[in-house]
Formats: structure tokens, C-alpha cells, sequence
């Protein structure tokens, strides 16, 4: 209990953050006091907080935080509760668990009712079915960075990350971008805030918005993506208006933070290696190996899954009801299964687990590569050798996506 006697009262600013009994049956072994939004490692640099976390923490810990819960930082045992739906229900993505959460299509669903709901979707988000969208997605990328490229420095996160994923959805779904804007706040408030009455405005107003064009596409179907949605046969029936909703807002929410964060890191991490950097504007080629090791250095997202029984996981004493915390940006680092975690070195045999394994493996994953390879091919090109801005370093935050919150570039 060692690490829990270090908690200063009043260093957090959440009230569910408060520290929870630890029940009986978890030996003080295992607890570590580890919140996974407020942590200042994760304020300072979220990356080099993950890998302490390996040498501090047992692979797989009890935070006291949020009303108590498991946290992951080890592969094999992310491995076994990824491909164990049986054990592990995706059933509730909130910490602690709320009494009636967000219902996410497929996300909040397990097997057999995911695998119909997710089924459909698979072609267009295969790599075949992405590839239709490479000439939209490099159209906007090269609008997006030529409007920063002659300032010479730019907010990278507000002025380039951000608007990236968002349009790309939009275009993806058939939705106007005039609602845009709005409906991006309104995403991260209908998944992040703490209040129900807060979320429930927010999905109410997403609901309006997305209403219109869903109706427009029920009566003359297009080629996107709401238009499948609400056509489409789901397991032997069309969805239902509520659940056409919920489906759009996870395709919209998914491909958001991720995508952004991740590209954000990047960039940091190319203007911090100056010669990494060098190497790939003079050859482009190796950027689909790159990405897949800058997508294991920063993988964002915080899967949740709770224990449907009484069970004994890799040797620890799990109780029905339990949670567990996939911390994807830690078990990356696990010495485990990765030498020199710290390291890049793209062909890496071992693979990463950002998009997750299982059956609820990124649907987006593909889409994502995509977005990815476009972005870093254009961005090379397009703007000359960048660095960080001394008198303004980035900032960060952590919570279920681990974010960068500002990054000041120069040129
Ligand atoms: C770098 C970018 C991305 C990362 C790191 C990422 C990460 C993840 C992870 C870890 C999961 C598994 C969640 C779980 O097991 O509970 C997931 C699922 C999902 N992602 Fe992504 N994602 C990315 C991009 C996208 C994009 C672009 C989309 C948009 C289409 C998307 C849509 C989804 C959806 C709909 C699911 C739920 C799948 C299911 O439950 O079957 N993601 N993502």
C-alpha cells in the first residue's frame, strides 16, 4: 500500500477519482494508485509514464481510483481478455460503471448480437473499400496543410490535426459540413462528461443532426455510409432509427481522438528525430513501416471490459462485476513482448495492439492506415524541416484517450 499512502488529498480535480476501499480479496501487492486521467505523468509526457509504469506497477495492477478497477499493462494478459468475450463483457465502456451508459453500436455489444450488427460493415471498411476514398482524403489533406504551410509554425493540433479525421467522416457518412463544428463538441461531450444530464443533451442534439440526413438517405440512398446503415440488412432486419444513431456516432467518435492523437504524437516524435525526419521526406516508401511503429509508440485508446463471473486470472482473484482497464499506450511498452520498448524500429516481428484484438478489433483500422499514410506522404512534402517551439512546449492529458493537448511547430 505503499504507492497509496504517496496520495496528497485534494490533488485531484475529480470528485470519482477519490480513493476507494480496496476490497478483501486484493492483496496489497497488487494495488497501486494509478489514476488514469489525473496522473501528472501523463500531463508531462504520457509515453514515458507508460513505460514507468512498467517498472513500478505489477503487470496487471489494482487502481483504488474511479470506485476501484484492474488496469493492463501486460500483452499476454490483454491478449486473453481480448479473445475471451465470453469472460470479458464489452457491455459497459464506463468507469465506474454507470447505470444506464452510452449504447454504442457494435462497441457496447457481445457476440452473437456484435458479430450481426458488425458483419455489414466489414466490406466497406476493408482495405478495398477505403481505398475509393484515397483521392478525397489527399484532397483535403493538401487543403488542410497548405493553409499552414506558408506561415512558417502553426498550432499543429488546432490548426491541422483537428479538423483532419472530423471532415473525412463527414465526407465518409454524406453529411454537410456545416454542422460540423458543433457536432464535434458535442461528440466529446456526449463521451466525456461526467454528467448524465450533459450527455443526454449532447446525443439529443447529435440525434437532430444526424435525423435529417439519415431520412434524406432512407428515401434516396447514396454511396456513403449512412446510407448502408440505413438500408442495409443487420442480422435479418433494417435498424432501427435509434440504432442507425448510435452506430453513426461511434463510427464518428472512433475515427476522432485516434486518429488526431496519434497523428499528433507523430509529428512531435519527427520534430524531436530531425534525422528520422530527413529520411522519410527523401523516401517516401518507408512510411507505411514507419506508421506501424509510430502507431505502437502512441497508441490512444483505453478499452474497457468487466468480468461476467467469479474467476482466477492469471493467478489473481477476480470477482463477477470486476473492471478492467486496457491501458493499449502502456502494454505497447511491455519488455515483455517488445525489447527496447522504447525504441524505433519499424519490422518489428512482434505486433502492436492498437486496434486492439478480438472481435471487437478496430473496424476503422484500415480507414485509419489510410488517413495516415495520405497525411505523413503530403506533409513531408509539403512543409520543409520542422521542429518544436522552444518557448512553447506541447502539453498533454490523459483519460480513456491519451491526447495531446497543444503543439506548437516551427518551420
Ligand atoms: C489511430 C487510429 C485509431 C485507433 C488507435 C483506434 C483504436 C481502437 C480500439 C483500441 C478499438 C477496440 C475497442 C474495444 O476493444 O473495446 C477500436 C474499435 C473501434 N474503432 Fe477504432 N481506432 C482508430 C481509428 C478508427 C477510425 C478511423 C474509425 C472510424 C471508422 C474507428 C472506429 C471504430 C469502431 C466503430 C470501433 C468498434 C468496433 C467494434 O466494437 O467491433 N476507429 N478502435
Amino acid at each position: 500500500m505503499d504507492s497509496l499512502d504517496r496520495h496528497e488529498p485534494g490533488k485531484t480535480e475529480n470528485p470519482l477519482s477519490r480513493l476507494a476501499q480496496v476490497p478483501d480479496y486484493v492483496p496489497s501487492g497488487l494495488v497501486y494508485d494509478y489514476d488514469f486521467i489525473f496522473d501528472q505523468g501523463l500531463n508531462e509526457d504520457p509515453q514515458q509514464r507508460f513505460q514507468a509504469l512498467h517498472a513500478e506497477a505489477p503487470p496487471v495492477f489494482y487502481s483504488p481510483r474511479y470506485g476501484g478497477h484492474w488496469v493492463v499493462l501486460s500483452k499476454a494478459a490483454l491478449h486473453d481478455i481480448m479473445l475471451n468475450y465470453q469472460d470479458f463483457t464489452s457491455s459497459n465502456l464506463m468507469l465506474p460503471p454507470a447505470e444506464v451508459g452510452p449504447v454504442l453500436i457494435p462497441a457496447t455489444f457481445d457476440p452473437p448480437q456484435h458479430t450481426a450488427y458488425r458483419m455489414p460493415l466489414n466490406k466497406p471498411f476493408s482495405p478495398a473499400g477505403v481505398a475509393v476514398h484515397a483521392e478525397a482524403i489527399r484532397a483535403l489533406a493538401i487543403d488542410i496543410i497548405d493553409s499552414v504551410a506558408p506561415k512558417g509554425g502553426c498550432d499543429f493540433l488546432l490548426d491541422v490535426a483537428e479538423p483532419f479525421p472530423p471532415t473525412i467522416f463527414f465526407r465518409l457518412a454524406g453529411i454537410p459540413l456545416d454542422n460540423l463544428r458543433e457536432f464535434r463538441h458535442l461528440a466529446q461531450e456526449f463521451m466525456g462528461s461526467p454528467q448524465a444530464q450533459v450527455r443526454e443533451n449532447a446525443y439529443r442534439r447529435i440525434g437532430e443532426i444526424l435525423t435529417v440526413t439519415v431520412k434524406a438517405r432512407m428515401e434516396s440512398p447514396r454511396d456513403d455510409v449512412l446510407s448502408m446503415l440505413a438500408t442495409q440488412d443487420f442480422g435479418g432486419r433494417k435498424l432501427e432509427m435509434e440504432e442507425i444513431l448510435n452506430y453513426a456516432v461511434l463510427l464518428f467518435i472512433g475515427g476522432l481522438d485516434t486518429v488526431v492523437n496519434n497523428i499528433s504524437f507523430t509529428v512531435r516524435y519527427l520534430a524531436q528525430h530531425q534525422e528520422l525526419q530527413a529520411s522519410l521526406r527523401a523516401d517516401p516508401s518507408q512510411i507505411p513501416a514507419a506508421i506501424e511503429e509510430f502507431l505502437r509508440l502512441f497508441a490512444i485508446a483505453t478499452p474497457m471490459r468487466t468480468a461476467t463471473r467469479d474467476m482466477v486470472f492469471h493467478g489473481i482473484d477476480v470477482r463477477k462485476g470486476d473492471q478492467f482497464l486496457l491501458l493499449t499506450g502502456a502494454v505497447n511498452y511491455d519488455p515483455e513482448a517488445f525489447s527496447d520498448p522504447a525504441e524505433f524500429c519499424p519490422h518489428r516481428s512482434e505486433r502492436h495492439i492498437t486496434f486492439n484484438q478480438g472481435v471487437h478489433r478496430c473496424i476503422g483500422a484500415n480507414l485509419a492506415r489510410l488517413e495516415l499514410r495520405i497525411f505523413y506522404e503530403e506533409w513531408l512534402k509539403r512543409i520543409p524541416q520542422f521542429r518544436l517551439d522552444p518557448q512553447n512546449p506541447p502539453t498533454f492529458s490523459g483519460g480513456f484517450s491519451v491526447t495531446v493537448a497543444s503543439l506548437p511547430l516551427l518551420w
